[in-house]
């Protein structure tokens, strides 16, 4: 398995889009196809991740940390990919997953993360902030 991805980056809207794009590469750099589903998938989820870590996790002055690691899942015939992505924040997430607004403009990024990953999760970080994870099934092994 290749070393973990683990970057830090700005908490703004700039630092989010990098961060998306430098996952992209790392995955293709993983031998991850660029036109397949399953890479769409995990730039879905670090996109819709990180633009949370920088709207609703910001804390200024203080960068997220986006972190990608394959982890072997042999009984699931493909490996999974770990997306973690953490913010200064560590009150829990307010909003019910399933409910987005009804205006529809707000409350799909972690419908879209539910509908995408395997699992996903928060958990509380040392000395503060969290840590939302996904995560998705990888390519199929070749
Ligand atoms: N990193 C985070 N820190 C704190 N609260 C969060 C975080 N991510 C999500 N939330 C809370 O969960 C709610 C739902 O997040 P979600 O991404 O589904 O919707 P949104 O960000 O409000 O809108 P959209 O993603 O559709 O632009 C957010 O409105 C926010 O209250
Ligand atoms: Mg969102």
């Amino acid at each position: 398995m290749p070393a973990p991805f683990r970057q830090q980056f700005s908490p703004t809207r700039r630092g989010a889009r990098l961060a998306r794009l430098l996952a992209v590469e790392q995955l293709v750099d993983w031998g991850w196809e660029r036109d397949a589903e399953y890479l769409d998938a995990a730039e879905l989820v670090v996109g819709e991740l990180t633009a949370n870590a920088v709207t609703h996790g910001r804390v200024p002055g203080r960068d997220f940390l986006l972190t990608m690691t394959l982890v072997p899942a042999p009984e699931a015939g493909s490996d999974t990919l770990r997306i973690g992505v953490a913010d200064g924040r560590g009150e829990r997430l307010a909003t019910p997953v399933t409910s987005p607004c009804l205006d529809g403009e707000h409350g799909r990024g972690l419908v879209l993360v539910e509908a995408l990953a395997l699992w996903w999760g928060i958990e509380p970080r040392f000395p503060s902030g969290k840590t939302v994870w996904a995560e998705l099934p990888g390519p199929p092994p070749r």
